[in-house]
């Protein structure tokens, strides 16, 4: 059986546990790892844009002593003229490892079905795994684990990893959407078997007594022609000094990113002093060093 990372779904409490353990490891002693993939091929699939997530695998791949191919809109898959099932067993004969950043987390699944090499989930439009991982990372390094995460915003991929994360590392966790944007049940029944979730669509009622405070934008990429709507169902959950002013007082803020300053948060907040989210995109690094090693059973 191969190790996917398709998503926190179904991932365990010793799984979460394990890779932000090594994360923190492999940060710490950087040069143990150097040749750790040496030879070793990793092929970045992506369907969507991407800053963090390009980079962080590309320059963690090269650490490694491995190499990244990015595979773009110019590949058969993207321009609709070879399948998934083909696109896939031809990958698994080349390279080592895949990364995939898809529209449909369908597609995600059917790559980890059809490739003989591991799958990693690198977003789409259910989970963004890698990104918890690294933000349950930057928590437990922050504040540790005895901590309450509150998410405010849309109940989205990225409020369904991290919360399926957070409640596998024992944090507790509060969600505040609007009525229409709350997270899939199915997400939330999984994590209440792990931990305490409160979901609600007061933002100030999430964020009481919180350690970290967390937001990702209201329109996430596939989701453009619900701009307007989304704009205006979103008022009143901005992240802003008034709303970071009801956690505690030494609460830190965390965000995906990349923001929209002045919407779901706004830029004094983003820029100042409670915000984390450097350390959080640097993260995505260490963490994701740990998951290839992992899935190639290293
Ligand atoms: N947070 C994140 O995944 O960023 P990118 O979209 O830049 O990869
Ligand atoms: N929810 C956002 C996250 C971007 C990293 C999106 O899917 O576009």
């Amino acid at each position: 059986m191969k190790t996917d990372l398709v998503g926190l779904m179904d991932k365990t409490p010793e799984y979460v546990k394990k890779i932000v353990e090594k994360g923190i490891e492999v940060k710490k002693n950087k040069e143990n790892y150097f040749d750790a993939l040496h030879r070793k091929s990793l092929l970045m699939f992506f369907e969507k844009p991407s800053t963090r997530t390009r980079l962080s695998f590309e320059v963690g791949m090269t650490q490694l002593g491995g190499h990244a191919i990015y595979f773009g809109r110019d590949s058969h898959i993207a321009s609709g003229h070879e399948d998934l099932y083909d696109t896939a067993h031809v990958i698994s004969r080349f390279a080592d490892l895949i990364m995939a950043r898809v529209y449909s987390h369908s597609t995600v699944e059917g790559l980890a079905k059809y490739a003989s090499v591991p799958v990693i989930n690198g977003l789409s439009d259910f989970e963004h795994p890698c990104q918890a991982l690294a933000d349950v990372m930057t928590i437990k390094e922050k504040k540790g684990t005895n901590v309450k995460v509150a998410f405010v915003g849309d109940g989205n991929n990225v409020a369904h990893s991290l919360m399926l994360a957070c409640a596998m590392m024992g944090m507790k966790f509060s969600i505040a959407t609007p009525r229409e944007y709350a997270p899939d049940e199915r997400v939330v029944k999984r994590a209440r078997e792990f931990g305490e979730i409160v979901l609600t669509n007061s933002p100030e009622e999430a964020v009481e007594n919180a350690d970290v405070v967390y937001t990702d934008v209201w329109v996430s990429m596939g989701e453009e022609k619900e701009k307007e709507k989304r704009m205006r169902d979103f008022k009143g959950f901005q992240v802003n000094s008034g709303l970071m002013g009801k956690a505690k007082p030494d609460a830190i803020f965390m965000h995906c990113l990349p923001a929209l300053k002045g919407y779901e948060v706004s830029k004094e907040v983003i820029e100042g002093p409670q915000s984390v989210v450097f350390d959080e995109a640097e993260n995505r690094l260490h963490v994701q060093k740990a998951i290839m090693l992992d899935c190639l059973g290293l």
